[in-house]
């Protein structure tokens, strides 16, 4: 293992068909990282994307809120790559809602794909790098915490 480059690693990241998601893909790709893109929408742009650069990439179509989905998308990772170096817990959603239009339904929604998936996807690849002796999770939020919204 080359500790100056991402060769030999791989990186699964979340919520990578687009925005920031298939830039981490993209970034991490360049540095020599094979790839799990995951998404509940289509990711195969995000990994073409990453196959030009010369790596491996999958696409794992799955709802990161989904228990079930998320331990299949794990044994894919398992089958396809049998390692997991580099986790990001990317994807998120912000519904822009006054506090008053917000149902508990919504709330409950925006905490499971938020914050109960990094929990979710985290366990889903955990073992990989205690069986390697390395890892690496990054978890992505928002420095919206930061901001008076109005509602
Ligand atoms: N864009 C910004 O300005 C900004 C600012 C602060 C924080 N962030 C955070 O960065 C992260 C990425 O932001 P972005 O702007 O690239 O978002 P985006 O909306 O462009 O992409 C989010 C991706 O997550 C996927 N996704 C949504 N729900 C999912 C689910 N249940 N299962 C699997 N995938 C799901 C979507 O399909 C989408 O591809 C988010 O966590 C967001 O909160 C973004």
């Amino acid at each position: 293992m080359n500790f100056q480059t991402h060769e030999g690693r791989v990186a699964v990241i979340t919520g990578a068909a687009g925005g920031f998601g298939q830039a981490f893909c993209v970034g991490l790709a360049k540095r020599g990282a094979d790839i799990a893109a995951v998404d509940i929408q289509d990711a195969s742009e995000t990994v073409e994307q990453v196959r030009k650069l010369g790596r491996k990439a999958i696409a794992l179509t799955a709802d990161i809120s989904n228990p079930s989905a998320v331990a299949e998308a794990g044994a894919q990772i398992r089958s396809q790559f049998r390692r997991c170096d580099i986790l990001i817990n990317n994807a998120g959603i912000y519904p822009n809602r006054s506090f008053d239009d917000l149902d508990y339904e919504l709330w409950r929604k925006v905490q499971a794909v938020n914050l109960d998936s990094q929990v979710l996807m985290t366990k889903a690849v955990v073992d990989f790098m205690k069986e390697s002796g390395w890892g690496r999770i990054v978890n992505i939020t928002s420095n919206s915490i930061g901001l008076a919204a109005p509602g």
